[in-house]
């Protein structure tokens, strides 16, 4: 089996973390029988650069005719006082929105050997392993009308409207109900139905729509409770589905209970075209150049696409128990480096990965 992977290395740390899992790639491929076909596109500045565009169209056109997207992280000081049109970052957003990734998988899982790097109790995060579904494209983000008025008093006011329609709420659930039955089968939808009318829609199209997934126990949390238990009781969480807002809050929230950012990989998905797999951290411009980046959330990434973007499981396997034996055997990048443990670079971490 032939797969086509678009490699998107972005900016600062982009090229290093990028290179270790393509390389990976191709060995677990090698292992398993599948041929990765990568294909380098720019984006972010590095595109800027060369030709002007933060997304070039050559770019999105590999995107669009390959079966998934490696993307490392765009920015850069460099960059920093461009308008926000012309900025690396707008590419990002245009290549969501040209692939139309409407769904947002952010998980978070607490490895035991890094459960210490956390900033709650070991007793409270060991063993937490849960999956956020966020809707990425509604809700109060982009819903009309937004703007600034003035209000009868001649006051400035400024407004944003959250709405969802129940095709947009029907697709995501099923995403979330999808992917919950290939986890522990527990899905949690979060809203505020109490308050918001949108939230009402929501869970009631939620619902409906769980009928169709009678294997999966669906339950319903207001957001601000979902808050406290993600971080009072987060083994309660298996798979939660929530709106925009909500899943941008709640998905940094759950980050912190792994302690590392390095540590974070993401899917954005469509129905059908290819997804966007990426690390939830940025070009961290501070050390790009440097070979001292983490690239374990880069491999983690290229596992959610091998499991969900390309369903090969077999070789998501093999990445990512090559990270589980990485740090088994005490190797850590200087972000997660602890007394007792041995301290490797980005490009000497992925040799450790090869061997694994
Ligand atoms: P950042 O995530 O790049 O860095 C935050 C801190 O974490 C820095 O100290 C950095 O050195 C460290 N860090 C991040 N990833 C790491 C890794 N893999 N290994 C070791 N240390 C790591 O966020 P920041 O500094 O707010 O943004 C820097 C640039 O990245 C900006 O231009 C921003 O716009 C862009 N950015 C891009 C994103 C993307 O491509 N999806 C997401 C977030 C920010
Ligand atoms: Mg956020």
């Amino acid at each position: 089996r032939v797969c086509k992977i678009a490699v998107l290395s972005g900016d600062g740390i982009g090229p290093e973390i990028s290179r270790v899992a393509v390389d990976l790639l191709k060995v677990a491929g090698d292992i398993e029988g599948v041929n990765f076909d990568f294909t380098d596109a720019l984006i972010g500045g590095a595109a800027i650069d060369a030709t002007g565009s933060p997304l070039p169209e050559e770019t999105l056109q590999i995107c669009r005719t390959s079966d998934a997207v490696l993307l490392a992280a765009i920015g850069g000081y460099k960059w920093d006082a461009l308008p926000p049109e012309q900025r690396p970052e707008k590419g990002l957003l245009n290549l969501r929105a040209g692939l139309g990734t409407f769904a947002n998988l952010r998980p978070a899982v607490v490895l035991s050997h890094l459960a210490d790097a956390s900033t709650l109790k070991r007793e409270v995060v060991d063993g937490v392993d849960i999956m956020i579904v966020r809707e990425l494209v509604g809700g109060i983000y982009f819903g009309q009308p937004r703007g600034f008025r003035t209000n009868e008093q001649g006051q400035k006011v400024g407004f944003n409207t959250m709405v969802y329609s129940e095709p947009e709420i029907e697709r995501i659930a099923h995403v979330a109900f999808q992917l919950a039955q290939k986890r522990q089968k527990r899905l949690c939808s979060v809203e505020k139905s109490n308050v918001l009318e949108v939230s009402m829609l929501w869970k009631e199209v939620v619902t409906r729509i769980g009928g169709q997934y009678p294997d999966v126990e669906l339950s319903h949390m207001y957001v601000d409770n979902a808050a406290m238990q993600i971080i009072r009781n987060p083994r309660f969480f298996d798979t939660i589905v929530t709106g925009n807002i909500f899943g941008d809050i709640l998905s940094d929230t759950a980050s912190m209970l792994t302690g590392s950012l390095g540590m974070l990989p993401s899917a954005s998905t469509s129905d059908d075209g290819p997804g966007i797999f990426e690390p939830v951290h940025g070009s961290a411009p501070d050390i790009g150049g440097q070979d001292i980046a983490n690239p374990l959330a880069m491999v983690l990434s290229a596992a959610m696409m091998c499991r969900y973007g390309l369903n090969m499981p077999q070789v998501a396997e093999h990445l990512e128990k090559a990270v589980t034996s990485a740090l088994d055997q005490g190797y850590r990048t200087a972000d997660l480096f602890s007394e007792g443990t041995q301290k490797v670079g980005c490009s000497e971490m992925g040799r450790v990965l090869l061997k694994c």
